[in-house]
Parts: structure tokens; sequence; C-alpha cells
């Protein structure tokens, strides 16, 4: 199963303010990235090895302008992602992605590449091959 980071949870980073205003967001709100272009959201994400990681986005643009961001994995730029409109501010839908991780901890940026900043985002879900099992099992 993949682990949950929720963009208002350190070590999680918002540039921006967490807000609650749009329903339909998990935990207890969502990243309100500034609208500015370099005002990212940025996640702590563990993999217990190397290798591929599927990540899900979730995110909502009310705008009808898709918001688009460099995906930034541990300081590299690998793909500029374009997060369009759903509809509403409280319309909110995944976006799936597949990344290189390292083993341990790693840094992933939603890094907003024009002034009109992110779309709200409100977590991200990390499926990493070979997490960490809970101790015990
Ligand atoms: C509105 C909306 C915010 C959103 C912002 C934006 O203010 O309430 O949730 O982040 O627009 O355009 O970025
Ligand atoms: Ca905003």
């Amino acid at each position: 199963a993949p682990t949950r980071y929720e963009a208002e949870t350190s070590p999680a980073v918002c540039t921006g303010t967490i807000d609650s205003n749009w329903s339909g967001y998990s935990g207890s709100g969502f990243c309100n990235g500034n609208n500015a272009t370099g005002a990212s959201a940025q996640f702590t994400v563990n993999a217990g090895a190397a290798g591929t990681a599927t990540l899900s986005v979730r995110f909502a643009n009310g705008t009808t302008t898709a918001r688009p961001a460099d995906l930034i994995v541990n300081g590299s730029t690998v793909q500029n992602v374009s997060y369009e409109g759903t509809g509403a501010w409280d319309t909110w839908v995944t976006k799936t992605l597949t990344v290189s991780v390292r083993s341990g901890s790693n840094t992933i940026q939603l890094n907003p590449t024009t002034s009109n900043g992110l779309a709200n985002i409100d977590y991200i879900d990390v499926d990493a091959g070979g997490t960490t099992p809970p101790t015990g099992s």
C-alpha cells in the first residue's frame, strides 16, 4: 500500500498557507501555494530501497488555466507536470507520476513554473518498492 504524505504535515513545506476553506481534502487541510513562480510544496519521502516509485498527487485547480510545476526529486528536475483545471476548487483529482528514488530519505518538490503558482495540493501518495515493512511483520 502507498504511504500518504499530507501537505500540511511537517516535514512537508508549503510556500503559502495551509487552508481548509475548500472541502474534500484529506487530513486537516491543503497547501495553497502563493501565486508565484517557485512557490513550492515540498515533501520528504522515505523509500526502503532504491528504485521506481509511483507518486499520486492529489490537487484541485478551480481555474480554467493549467498550473504547470516542475517535479524535482532530490534537487533534480525530472519533468514539468501540467495540473489542469479540475472544474472547481473543491473538486480534487489525482495525477500519477513515476520517479526514481534512492534508499532512505528523498525530497520531492512541486515547483510552479508560472506566476499563477501551484494548484492547491492535498497530499502525495507514494508507493516505493521495497518500503520498509512495519516493525513486527
Ligand atoms: C482562490 C482559492 C484558493 C486558490 C487561489 C489561487 O483564492 O480560494 O484556494 O489557491 O484562488 O488562485 O491560487
Ligand atoms: Ca494559490
